[in-house]
């Protein structure tokens, strides 16, 4: 298995799509600007959305995050088609480096739980400021999701940093 990924990465960095990527100097310092720009948005979006969710500011939970989710399902599919042109360009680099995978588990993680947290509020759009449990159930939300984007922002400079084998 381990040995078919070694080879599956020598194959597509002999694609002439990527080493087009690889020779012209301005491709990746490009693709890595505008994954940078949606990481930017999709980061601050969701802060505002989490320091809602665990109890700052005054307008309804509906509201915030009626605002603020659109830029998010916007920014990922972005992140998603420059980081795939980023693994075109460096395939071992994040294929066979498992700092990469535990990228993608917790934006699965924390990606879910957005996505979670808005489903009631298409029926209820006052679900998450009824006071009691709902209420105390959004604060931990927004306390596990901030750290987990916090924690998808580490691993994606660490990929640099770890060996890929
Ligand atoms: C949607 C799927 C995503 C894919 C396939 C992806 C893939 C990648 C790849 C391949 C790199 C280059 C790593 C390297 O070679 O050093 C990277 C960098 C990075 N990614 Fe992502 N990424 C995705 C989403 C995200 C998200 C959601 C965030 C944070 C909210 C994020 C934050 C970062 C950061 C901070 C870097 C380092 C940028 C730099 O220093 O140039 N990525 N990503």
């Amino acid at each position: 298995m381990f040995r078919s990924l070694d080879a599956f990465c020598t194959r597509l960095s002999e694609t002439a799509l990527s080493q087009a990527i690889q020779t012209t100097e301005w491709v990746i310092p490009a693709i890595q600007t505008v994954h940078i720009v949606a990481v930017a948005v999709v980061i601050t979006s969701i802060l505002m959305v989490d320091l809602r969710l665990i109890g700052f500011g005054r307008q309804s939970i509906a509201s915030v995050a009626h605002r603020y989710l659109p830029p998010v399902w916007l920014a990922l599919p972005v992140l998603l088609v420059t980081g795939v042109t980023l693994i075109i360009a460096e395939p071992s680099r994040a294929l066979q480096n498992w700092v990469f995978f535990l990228k993608m588990a917790l934006l699965l993680l924390a990606a879910g739980i957005t996505l979670l947290c808005k489903i009631p509020l298409r029926r209820d759009a006052g679900y998450w400021d009824a006071p009691g449990s709902r209420r105390r159930l959004a604060r931990l939300v927004g306390l596990l999701s901030l750290p987990l984007w916090v924690a998808i922002l580490f691993a994606g400079r660490w990929i640099a940093y770890v060996q890929s084998h």
